[in-house]
């Protein structure tokens, strides 16, 4: 069985924080979404990943580089355009071949323990298996109707009458014969070949597709705010570890990362939170669910339910900074110089909240 991630696509959504760096990228406690699907499939036993990619290409090959740091042996598909996800299917023929294979979305954070539902595909006889769950919005995802048997009836790609709750979560199995339906299909009204479409056809011809209901959790981080909530869910999940150096006049809560090289000074860390190699949080209140990267400054400063990622630095704000993202090499300080005044530096398509 073999492995396909998704990391292709704009992630508009996320700009200005995907202008600079690929959306899979992103850490979600400290670890860019991508590695967390690269392990999750290494974890079902699987070695031979390929990865679609797009405009961002050269960011994923440099942070993931030939997978020998998960064991694991990584193939990259060039897709020129994001021109859906049975599209992504269909330029990965070459390196799928006739084996059996999970595909995963680059961007999707699920709660752990699916590895053994996609080992338990590889010797089994469906021609697909597709993981669904319920969710309250499922007018924005692909929707999945079952009969009174637990069969798919129908899958339909973001309907406006959603026929049930059931949303196709980011992970799809499939045997060689989804090819005969990816070729069959055509673009949809948004000029994609969706993957819906390439399912219900699989369906119409009498092929076993079966549906499995997951119980966990599942985040699609597409927005700002769900990444937010894909790292409080996945610091709830992760083992507390300090690895680095806390000073007699801090207080560090039990579910806290700190992380090799990491420094808290004069400092208050509630958990589930961690912090970053080589980062210093000095005379500061830093609260529970918030992920500090690698690298930073947190001084005189008091956040929470935020994600600050590498090489930031935050100091002298008198205000608690909250459910905040916060990007790589930003500096947010006290300006001394009068007039009092803000002095911002922003981005296309930022958002900054002020009191
Ligand atoms: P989406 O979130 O649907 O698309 P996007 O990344 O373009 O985001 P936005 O709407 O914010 O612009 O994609 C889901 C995942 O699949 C994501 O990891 C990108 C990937 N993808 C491809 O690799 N190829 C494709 O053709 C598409 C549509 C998506």
């Amino acid at each position: 069985m073999k492995g396909l991630i998704l990391s292709g696509g704009k992630g508009s959504r996320l700009y200005p924080l995907t202008y600079s760096n690929a959306k899979q990228l992103i850490p979600v406690a400290n670890k860019p979404v991508l590695f967390r699907v690269i392990e999750t499939i290494r974890d079902a036993g699987i070695t031979e990943i390929g990865i679609v990619v797009g405009d961002t290409a050269a960011k994923i090959k440099e942070a993931v580089g030939r997978g020998g740091r998960w064991d694991v042996n990584i193939t990259y598909i060039e897709q020129d355009q994001p021109l859906g996800l049975a599209h992504a299917v269909k330029i990965s023929q070459d390196f799928l071949g006739d084996d059996r294979f999970v595909m995963f979305l680059g961007d999707n954070v699920i709660e752990g323990g699916i590895s053994p539902l996609i080992a338990q595909f590889a010797n089994g006889q469906w021609n697909s298996q597709i993981v669904l769950t319920r969710i309250e919005h499922p007018e924005q995802y692909g929707v999945a109707e079952l009969g009174d048997n637990g069969r798919i009836i129908r899958l339909i790609e973001k309907p406006k009458n959603p026929p049930s709750d059931l949303a196709l979560v980011g992970i799809y199995m499939f045997d060689p014969n989804i090819f005969r339906a990816v070729n069959a299909i055509s673009p949809s009204w948004r000029g994609e070949l969706e993957i819906t479409d390439a399912i219900q056809w699989l369906v119409d011809n009498q092929f076993v597709v079966h549906p499995y209901i997951h119980r966990g959790w599942w985040i699609d981080t597409g927005a700002p705010g769900d990444m937010l909530e894909a790292n409080d869910l996945v610091l709830e999940e992760i083992d507390y570890e300090v690895e680095g150096y806390v000073d007699r006049d801090s207080q560090v809560g039990r579910r806290v990362t700190v992380q090799r090289g990491a420094e808290i000074i004069n400092s208050v860390v509630r958990g589930p939170s961690i912090i970053g190699e080589n980062t210093r949080i000095v005379n500061s209140y830093v609260g529970p669910f918030t992920s500090i990267g690698h690298d930073c400054l947190i001084e005189n400063s008091e956040i929470e339910h935020s994600m600050v990622l590498e090489n930031s630095q935050i100091k002298d704000i008198g205000t608690r900074i909250q459910e905040s993202l916060i990007g790589r090499n930003v500096v947010i300080s006290r300006s001394p110089i009068k007039p009092k005044a803000l002095k911002l530096t922003v981005a296309d398509h930022s958002q900054i909240g002020i009191l």
